[in-house]
């Protein structure tokens, strides 16, 4: 089972692609992890840019979501919603509407913040934006907060509480994708 792993940071010691990592690193047997690392490379969405064939960057995106049995994302919080460059990523995948690799794809969202609040308001931004794609969005949060002290601390982002409820994301998104497996099989 592949998951597409995507962070809604482009900074090289973000936190929200090391929360990424640390749950990789912590997934049961069976399950791999490709983290996105191209989001810089994806252009601001021009429609009239979105031609067939697609801007190579953009094409490469939508293979590698039509590839995952399913999506995890992480997002900071910027002004209280996803970063421009995300919305921007998803954006593009979105389009054409008929075809979008979104469709039906399981998905789910966590996020790392250095304000308090665990970027509760980007992940439930993110889960709107991603179910209007057509995505079927885990309706799990995982806000980590104050996440510079926790990793000066601890030297990692999941702790005794953060830990079990990102196993718990990750097994929801196991059990979309499985019933999306069933499904097709019955199909
Ligand atoms: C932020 N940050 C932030 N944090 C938060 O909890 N609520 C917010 O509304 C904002 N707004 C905001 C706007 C902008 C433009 C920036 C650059 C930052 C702080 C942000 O969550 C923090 O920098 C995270 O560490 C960014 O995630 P990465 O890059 O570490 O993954």
């Amino acid at each position: 089972m592949r998951i597409l792993a995507v962070s809604g940071s482009l900074r090289e010691g973000s936190l929200n692609t090391r929360l990424l990592r640390e749950i990789a690193e912590r997934a049961p047997a069976g399950v791999e992890f490709e983290i996105y690392n191209a989001l810089r490379s994806i252009p601001p969405y021009d429609a009239d840019d979105d031609t067939d064939p697609a801007p190579g960057p953009v094409r490469a995106l939508r293979d590698a979501v039509a590839h995952a049995d399913g999506l995890l994302f992480a997002t900071p919080e910027y002004n209280a919603s996803i970063p421009g460059v995300l919305k921007n990523a998803i954006d593009w995948v979105s389009r054409p509407r008929a075809e979008t690799a979104f469709q039906g794809k399981p998905a789910a969202v966590v996020g790392a913040t250095t304000g308090q609040f665990g970027a509760v308001w980007a992940q439930a931004e993110l889960r709107k934006v991603l179910a209007t794609t057509g995505a079927r969005v885990v309706d799990i949060e995982l806000p980590v907060a104050r996440a510079h002290h926790a990793l000066v601390r601890r030297g990692a982002l999941l702790d005794e509480i953060h830990g079990p409820r990102s196993a718990e994301i990750l097994n929801a998104l196991v059990t979309e994708i499985q019933r999306d497996r069933e499904s097709a099989l019955v199909a």
